[in-house]
């Protein structure tokens, strides 16, 4: 991709599903970005890419979702609450990786030394007018 790209929800959309289309096992994604900036957005369309069904949210610990695309699991997990780095230990990462799932982190770095390694990290960003969002890769 391009180092920056501004893009309308529309084109969000898209870029995530052929994201979710061409990413194979095991993967490890991180989206950083301010509140309302399209992270989750980003994270439902990769879903969607990847053809994933929902298995389950824990409804006590409502941080980590959990899908499937055929037989690969694959797991959304968000950070945002996490009120210390050390509460991510309880997340279950180590088991993510240990069976090759595909990870999609909302604010990883909340989660500090306990976040896995990305394998890619985009950072999402309010753009110029109301509907843009801009998005680049970190490097
Ligand atoms: N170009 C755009 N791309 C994505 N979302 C957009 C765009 N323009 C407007 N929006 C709106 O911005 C909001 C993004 O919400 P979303 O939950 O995806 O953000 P988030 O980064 O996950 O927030 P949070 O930090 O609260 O989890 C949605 O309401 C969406 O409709
Ligand atoms: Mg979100």
């Amino acid at each position: 991709m391009r180092r920056t790209m501004r893009l309308r929800a529309n084109d969000l959309n898209r870029f995530g599903e052929e994201l979710g289309r061409d990413l194979a096992a095991p993967a490890v994604i991180g989206l950083s970005g301010e509140l309302g900036s399209g992270k989750t957005t980003l994270v439902q369309a990769i879903c969607r890419g990847l053809g994933a069904r929902v298995l389950a949210t824990s409804p006590t610990y409502a941080l980590v979702h959990h899908y499937e695309a055929g037989a690969t699991p694959v797991y959304h997990v968000d950070c945002y609450r996490l009120k210390a780095a050390d509460e991510a230990r309880d997340l279950g990462f180590e088991d993510m990786i240990r069976e090759r799932a595909i990870v999609l982190v909302e604010w990883p770095e909340r989660a500090g030394a306990w976040a896995p390694p990305l394998d890619r990290h985009f950072r999402l960003s309010y753009g110029d007018e109301a509907d843009i969002r801009v998005l680049e890769e970190v490097r």
